[in-house]
């Protein structure tokens, strides 16, 4: 590897996402905020937890996973379905699961001097919101939600972490959330469930990635036992 290959890797994140790597010229831009958008059950949290768990236990970049949607035991058994192992993780001191069942104003603001403590606590290089529209119901007025994400997104960027946002997209929703997110974020990666005549299918595309020639095709998502990839439509 020459010293131009090393340099343009170390400024890429792998995602631990099957197949998302090729498609975004090896990962995520680091220390970037990315936006994963995507309607219910389209693999948004189960895609987050791979880049975690990728992070934490083959490159030794730790994780902490805000959570405002899954509980603590339903997403550490339902990982390990996939053979993510996180409870082990956790105990190595590589990854931290931060539970957050609140609903004010002032609580979220908490939440974060936590958040903040446990990413320099375990010197985490990944961060993972899940999801931002969860923390957006605390506040009552749109635009305290949006200052509060910008304040988030400033904080959460001096601390060096590459950090996933997940967005909960209602099914048939033309925007993608808030309708604010979008410009925060130096990324955004969709994940869609469309009905077809046979079925549902899932599906992905990249909308945006700051810096990055990445592709602008669609890829199916695929879930098994194994866990998630994202396999390039061929025509
Ligand atoms: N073992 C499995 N094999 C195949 N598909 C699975 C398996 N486990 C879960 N799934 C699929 O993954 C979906 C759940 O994925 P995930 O929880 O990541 O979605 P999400 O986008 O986070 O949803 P939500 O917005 O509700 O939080 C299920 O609805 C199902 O379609
Ligand atoms: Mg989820």
């Amino acid at each position: 590897m020459n010293v131009r290959q090393a340099s343009k890797l170390a400024s890429r994140v792998p995602t631990g996402i099957a197949g998302l790597d090729d498609l975004i010229q090896g990962g995520f831009p680091r220390g970037t905020s990315i936006v994963l958008a995507g309607s219910p059950g389209s693999g948004k949290t189960i895609a987050s937890a791979h880049f975690l768990y990728h992070g934490a236990k083959n490159l030794d970049e730790n994780g902490v996973y805000v959570s405002f949607a899954e509980q603590r035991d339903f997403f550490f058994d339902n990982m390990k379905k996939f053979g993510l192992d996180f409870e082990r993780l956790e105990s190595d001191g590589k990854f931290k699961f931060l539970d957050v069942m609140t609903s004010s104003e002032e609580a979220i603001m908490v939440t974060f001097e936590t958040v903040l403590g446990e990413v320099s606590a375990i010197n985490a290089k990944r961060l993972v919101i899940d999801s931002f529209s969860a923390m957006a119901q605390a506040f009552e007025k749109k635009i305290d939600g949006r200052i509060a994400l910008h304040m988030l997104n400033k904080l959460i960027r001096k601390t060096g972490c590459t950090t996933l946002w997940l967005v909960e997209v209602p099914q048939g929703s033309k925007t993608l959330g808030l309708g604010f997110e979008e410009f925060v974020a130096d990324a955004i990666v969709q994940f869609e469930t469309i009905h077809e005549k046979e079925g549902i299918r899932k599906r992905a595309v990249i909308l945006k990635m700051r810096g990055t020639n990445h592709n602008h095709r669609y890829s199916n998502i695929v879930i098994s036992d194994k866990g998630i990839s994202l396999m390039p439509y061929v025509t």
